[in-house]
């Protein structure tokens, strides 16, 4: 076995809102290691290496600064295989890990599809020894599969010393809107693993910029089942508060003054305790369905619900708003003029995925309504393609929704003569509208729906404007 590896020559499979960022934070701490990112979207390729920096395939603040400095100096993006994986002594695998939609497991199991691609062609192509990393969040053993693909893809007659591998599990953290500063400040740096040599490889790349008390070192199997925990225990902090927002609005309570006065106990903690319409993104739902799955198989069936029931309550959730704005609305939303602010799952953003305001908008359209969708980094081709994801060919034919939505970039032009607005993501901006001139632009009686703490009950009030905030009665 090697006893110090010197790692020169990375490559990243997957070059999305992980991979992406990822490799540009490593690319710019190790100016000594050269990095290539792999991604069969070539669409995609081209974007990352766009010389207009607007251009960049994901909106990250401060991606675009980084990107500067380290593309095509020690970080290349291609789409373009090559001898890269040949090349390379350490290969992060980076790539979707979506939800099953067919066969066993459908609608909770992770599709491991493009991971086991992965496997088979690092298998075929890697030479030498090779340490491949997990960063994908995956299935608690997957490392297993990927090393029995790794082990047992060639033929028997090539030796150790040509090709053999060693597998990492180094689940990424990162939250979207922060992922600069997530990577840059990480809270920990997880590495499971079993082979000393290639953790110590691994570790010696973030101590470039991490300090060694935030690396930690676990199994590979604890370390794969963290990532998984992490993003169940965070996502149950915002069904736990939502949950609550609707006994607020039945109670009198205010539901941002309980979640401040809970969050100030430390044991609870101040951060994740914001009320909204539930989570989006595309990884929470899809990590606890995970799990969910993973118990259920295990025949832990107690397990399995309490974890789906965080879920359940997500989904609750974005029903209950909609009904909740047909009620006020007087029960009545046919062919009035609705406008969604923020089509993002967060703000600082250009992600749609699972985004909160896919479904509501779609409640809204599915019962009348005609809409106007606005946001700073979404298009229209995006909110097309989430709208036509959830919608039930059989019963809507596309064209029939494609006619209930336009897109209006500038929030001012999107809230003329409307009969209401629902604000769904908390972009900064939305906090410093013009409300004198927003109130001349409405059709009376006009609404303002706020599901994400962006408003401010009191100076709305003098405005003449009706006024619903979630937790309110
Ligand atoms: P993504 O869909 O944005 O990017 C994945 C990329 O991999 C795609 O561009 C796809 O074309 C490419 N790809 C798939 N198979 C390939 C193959 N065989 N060869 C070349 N390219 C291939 O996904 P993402 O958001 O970056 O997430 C990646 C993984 O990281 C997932 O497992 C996710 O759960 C996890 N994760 C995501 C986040 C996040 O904030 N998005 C944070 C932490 C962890
Ligand atoms: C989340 C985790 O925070 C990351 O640690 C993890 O790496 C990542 O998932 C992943 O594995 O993909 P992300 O989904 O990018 O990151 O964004 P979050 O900030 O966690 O927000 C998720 C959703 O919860 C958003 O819709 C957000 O608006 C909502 N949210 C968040 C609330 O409704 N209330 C809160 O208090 C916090």
């Amino acid at each position: 076995m090697v006893n110090h590896i010197k790692i020169k020559n990375i490559c990243c499979i997957g070059a999305g809102y992980v991979g992406g960022p990822t490799m540009a934070v490593i690319a710019d701490h190790c100016p000594h290691i050269n990095i290539v990112v792999i991604d069969h979207n070539k669409k995609r390729i081209n974007a990352w290496n766009d010389e207009n920096l607007d251009k960049l395939p994901i909106f990250e603040p401060g991606l675009k600064e980084i990107i500067s400095r380290v593309r095509n100096r020690n970080l290349f993006f291609t789409s373009n295989t090559g001898d890269h994986i040949k090349n390379s002594d350490m290969i992060f695998i980076s790539v979707n890990t979506p939800i099953k939609t067919k066969g066993l497991g459908a609608g909770q199991a992770s599709n491991l599809y493009w991971v086991e691609s992965c496997a088979r062609e690092i298998a075929l192509k890697g030479k030498g020894f090779t340490i491949v990393v997990e960063k994908s969040t995956l299935p608690v053993r997957t490392a297993e599969t990927i090393k029995h693909i790794l082990d047992n893809s060639t033929n028997s007659n090539i030796n150790q010393v040509e090709k053999s591998f060693s597998v990492l599990s180094n689940p990424e953290f990162l939250s979207e809107g922060n992922a600069i500063n997530d990577l840059e400040n990480p809270d920990r740096i997880l590495i499971g693993g079993e082979d000393n040599s290639s953790i110590k490889a691994l570790e010696e790349i973030y101590l470039n910029w991490v300090p060694k008390s935030k690396i930690i070192h676990t199994n590979l199997w604890s370390s794969e089942l963290s990532k998984l925990t992490a993003n169940a225990f965070l996502a149950q902090r915002i069904s736990s508060i939502n949950s609550i927002s609707a006994l607020c609005e039945t109670t009198g309570a205010n539901v941002m003054e309980v979640s401040h006065a809970v969050g100030l106990d430390k044991r609870i903690g101040s951060e994740f305790l914001n009320p909204g319409p539930g989570f989006g993104g595309s990884c929470f739902k899809k990590d606890i369905l995970n799990l969910v799955y993973i118990c259920r198989f295990l025949g832990l069936d107690e397990v399995a619900d309490y974890w789906e029931s965080v879920v359940l309550i997500n989904s609750w959730q974005q029903k209950r708003i909609y009904s909740k704005i047909v009620s006020k609305l007087y029960g009545n939303i046919l062919n009035k003029q609705l406008t969604i602010l923020g089509f993002t799952f967060k703000s600082n953003t250009n992600d749609t995925r699972e985004s909160p305001a896919i479904q509501i908008s779609y409640d809204l359209i599915s019962e009348g309504a005609q809409l106007v969708i606005t946001d700073p980094k979404v298009n229209p081709q995006q909110v097309r393609f989430e709208l036509n994801r959830i919608n039930n060919i059989q019963e809507n034919p596309i064209e029939e929704i494609d006619k209930k939505w336009k897109f209006e970039r500038d929030t001012y032009k999107s809230v003329k003569d409307s009969d209401a607005i629902i604000f769904l993501t908390d972009w900064e901006e939305y906090r410093h509208l013009n409300w004198e001139e927003i109130s001349t632009l409405m059709r009376l009686p006009s609404w303002v729906f706020d599901t994400r703490n962006v408003t401010n009950k009191n100076k709305l009030a003098q405005l003449n404007l009706n006024y619903w905030k979630l937790g309110d009665c």
